[in-house]
């Protein structure tokens, strides 16, 4: 008798634990979406295998850059991250950039590209880099020049672009590493559990998951990259010193030119943010803890308990994804009549 009603016992709180459990999830699903389980399709740009390993061979391919040293994988670093693991970019002419920078992985799913959104899309975003006096500081001429001397990326973008007349074109570049980037998709934890796993997340992760909705931030870094849209002061409630938010970079200030956009910037997507330090545009925060702190005061006027922020970056940690594997690319060799490097 005393076992039967143990059992019941167990049961119950068993049933308890899994219809919170599932209520947690509920409520999750109306914030947060799983990663899809294919290729995200870019729209107007439909990816074949072609085009993708072009893209791939482009994404890896210092000769994009005017002086031959930077490829887009220089400071986007898919063993790492996806990015360089610097406070800001180093480019062209060993120039330290402006911002630091962020994952190329899962840049599919973000609605506007940049810390500031300033690109619609990674075909616009992927033109910007190469033309970028700190980052590759080449021109479109040369870029398209450089390709053109080598017959094999001229077959390469043939047969990515067929029936195109100007198959090798600036443009063409720019949807071919669109569509290599958006291979790059990482399902974690976090989407095995939004997809039903219980045992995905552990107690602590999910106490972190629980914090992150209740605290109210998900009401800026939400949607399937967890982030990624929308645009926000940094510092809504409390301005960071100028030793996290440099006061000569007003975020979208640049783009909009409206007073009311200055230090606005778009709230960061937060998937893989534990491989992803050093934190924020300016790159000044290396711990992920401090990251989440001063997120709390500045957009929340909340100071929270050591234990929450230790949660919160374990429900963080359930967002490193696995990273798709991906083969080196062998590029085709320059001729005769490719462009020299230029310093
Ligand atoms: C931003 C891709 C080359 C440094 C981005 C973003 C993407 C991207 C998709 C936006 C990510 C997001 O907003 O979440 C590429 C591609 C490249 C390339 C395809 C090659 C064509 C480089 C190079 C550097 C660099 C060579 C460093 C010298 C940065 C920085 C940002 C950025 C600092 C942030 C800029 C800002 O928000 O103002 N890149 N990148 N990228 N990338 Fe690259
Ligand atoms: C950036 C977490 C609340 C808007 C970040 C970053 C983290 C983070 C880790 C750095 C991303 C990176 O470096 O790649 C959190 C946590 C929050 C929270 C844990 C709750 C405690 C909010 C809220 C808003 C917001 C409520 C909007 C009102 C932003 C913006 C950025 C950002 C705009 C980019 C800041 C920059 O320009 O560097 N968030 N966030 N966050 N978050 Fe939050």
């Amino acid at each position: 008798m005393r076992r039967i009603l143990l059992l019941t016992l167990v049961t119950t709180a068993l049933s308890g634990l899994a219809a919170s459990a599932n209520e947690l999830r509920d409520i999750a699903l109306e914030t947060f979406k799983p990663l899809p389980s294919t290729v995200p399709a870019v729209p107007g740009n439909p990816a074949t295998p072609e085009k993708v390993d072009l893209g791939k061979a482009l994404f890896f391919d210092p000769r994009l850059s005017a002086s031959g040293v930077f490829s887009c994988y220089s400071c986007h670093n898919l063993t790492t991250g996806g990015d360089d693991n610097m406070e800001t970019s180093v480019g062209h002419g060993w120039q330290k950039g402006p911002r630091n920078s962020p994952t190329v992985l899962n840049a599919v799913l973000n609605e506007a590209q940049f810390w500031d959104g300033r690109a619609d899309d990674l075909a616009a975003q992927a033109k910007g880099p190469v033309q970028a006096s700190v980052e590759m500081a080449n021109t479109p001429e040369n870029a398209v020049a450089t390709l053109k001397s080598m017959p094999q990326y001229v077959e390469w973008f043939a047969a990515a672009f067929p029936g195109e007349e100007e198959a090798l074109s600036f443009d063409n570049m720019a949807k071919a590493i669109e569509v290599f980037e958006a291979t790059l998709i990482t399902p974690a934890p976090f989407d095995a559990w939004l997809n039903g796993d219980d045992s995905a997340l552990n107690e602590e992760q999910l106490a972190g998951l629980q914090l992150f909705m209740d605290k109210g931030c998900s009401s800026c870094h939400s949607g399937v990259n967890v982030g990624g849209h929308g645009y926000y002061p940094f510092g809504l409630i409390e301005k960071p010193g100028a030793e996290v938010l440099p006061p000569d970079d007003k975020g979208r200030f640049a783009v909009t030119e409206t007073v009311d956009d200055e230090y606005v910037f778009r709230a960061a997507p937060l998937r893989n943010i534990a491989l992803t330090a050093p934190y924020f545009h300016s790159g000044k925060v290396w711990d992920l803890s401090v990251a989440v702190d001063i997120m709390a005061e500045s957009q929340l006027g909340e100071e929270l308990k050591p234990e929450e922020t230790a949660q919160i970056v374990a429900f963080l940690g359930s967002l490193t994804g696995t990273v798709p594997s991906v083969t080196l690319p062998v590029l085709p060799a320059e001729t005769s009549t490719t462009p020299h490097p230029t310093t």
